[in-house]
């Protein structure tokens, strides 16, 4: 019986909290399409081939050749209903898996399956909420998730930062002028002789290390804010050094090889041998066609050669990128690929 009236009274607050989020959202109506909007053309560009413009399992053109497990129907509100917009947001803005750990590597169980890629690396967080929100609308939901405030708290998370290490610098600069001051009156008192055989020694100021790991900490965090708004954007890659001895480079092909498939997913956008995904050009003769310091700068930039390219930047170490660098050379499929547009 409680429970009923516990539950009536919840329902005349909800209808009176409705008729004035209507309102709310008849006000913010406008602003919401135009995101929305965003978010679907973004989706549009960077997810229909796998997921279908509208969702729906089976419907984008990568679909078949995707390896299992292959998406959920994001066109369901009883299977999309689970997740909670931050769970979205994180499928989308991840790192791929980590294998820095030379134990994970040999652990060939370990990856995960990571045919979906991370777009971290690609797109701004705001873009990323955008999408999100268009996800939303395919199964009939919309976003709860506060962007305004996720921005705010970006910047109050700066000016925190900002803060620390001024303080953290301005206690450094104090302790080394303590020290540099005890340096000084040491010396004075000390004899003509005594000074020309006397090495000062190192002083080790604990207030540095803080000073830096508050510089560390600041960085990370102007880096948050700054990738709010704006896409992620490196330096212009570097030449690299790709000369290796011949027992040094079967390995770096079989590390290759592995982190092909199972840490970055490339397949599921590029086949082999008729296998593996459709929506990149097929790589059985990348060896022949492709230069290999192209190669490399391409996998770890790929917005840097081509803004809108559909591959998205992986977020690859440089040691990965020389591995599959190396692998990629080592394909050199004798028959002619089925004729595809390729990179200009
Ligand atoms: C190369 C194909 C591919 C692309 C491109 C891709 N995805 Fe996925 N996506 C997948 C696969 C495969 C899964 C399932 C992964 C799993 O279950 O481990 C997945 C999972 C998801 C999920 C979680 C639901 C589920 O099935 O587990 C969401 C949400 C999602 N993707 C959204 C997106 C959005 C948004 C984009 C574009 C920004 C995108 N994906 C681009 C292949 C792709
Ligand atoms: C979401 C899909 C996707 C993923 C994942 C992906 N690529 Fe691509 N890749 C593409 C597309 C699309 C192109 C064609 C570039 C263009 O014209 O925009 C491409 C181009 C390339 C090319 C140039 C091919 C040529 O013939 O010109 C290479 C090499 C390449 N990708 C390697 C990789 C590697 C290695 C990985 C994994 C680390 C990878 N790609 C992951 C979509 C993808």
């Amino acid at each position: 019986m409680r429970g009923m009236a516990k539950t009536n009274r919840m329902r005349k607050f909800c209808t009176v909290t409705v008729i004035g989020l209507l309102g709310a959202l008849l006000l913010s109506g406008c602003a919401g399409d135009e995101k929305t909007a965003e978010g679907k053309k973004l989706y549009n560009h960077y997810c229909s081939h796998c997921h279908g413009e509208s969702g729906q399992q089976a419907e984008g053109f990568n679909w078949e050749r995707m390896p299992d497990p292959r998406p959920k129907n994001l066109a369901s509100e009883a299977e999309m209903s689970t997740f909670s917009d931050e769970e979205i947001f994180h499928t989308i803005s991840r790192e791929m898996r980590d294998t820095s750990d030379p134990k994970v590597l040999e652990d060939m169980e370990y990856f995960a399956v990571p045919t979906m890629p991370t777009f971290k690396y690609t797109l701004s967080e705001e873009e990323i909420w955008h999408i999100v929100a268009y996800v939303r609308t395919l199964h009939g939901m919309s976003l709860t998730y506060d962007l305004e405030a996720r921005h705010k708290e970006l910047e109050q998370m700066l000016q925190a930062a900002q803060q620390e290490m001024d303080e953290a610098k301005a206690a450094f600069e104090a302790a080394q002028a303590k020290v540099e001051a005890e340096q000084a009156a040491k010396e004075e008192a000390m004899t003509d002789e005594q000074l020309e055989n006397y090495e000062p020694e190192e002083v080790e100021i604990p207030e540095e290390e803080v000073f830096l790991q508050a510089s560390v900490k600041f960085d990370k965090t102007k880096a948050a804010f700054d990738g709010f708004l704006k896409r992620p954007k490196k330096a212009q890659v570097p030449r690299p050094d790709l000369t290796i001895s011949e027992e040094a480079l079967a390995k770096q092909v079989e590390i290759g090889k592995a982190i092909y498939s199972q840490k970055y997913g490339c397949h599921g956008c590029h086949s082999l041998n008729d296998e593996g995904g459709l929506v990149g050009p097929a790589l059985d003769r990348a060896g022949f066609r492709l230069n290999p310091t192209w190669i490399y700068r391409w996998i770890l930039y790929p917005q840097s050669m081509k803004k809108h390219t559909r591959m998205p930047n992986l977020g690859i170490s440089t040691e990965d990128a020389k591995a599959l660098t190396y692998y990629l050379g080592t394909l050199r499929a004798p028959k002619s690929e089925a004729p595809v547009t390729s990179v200009e």
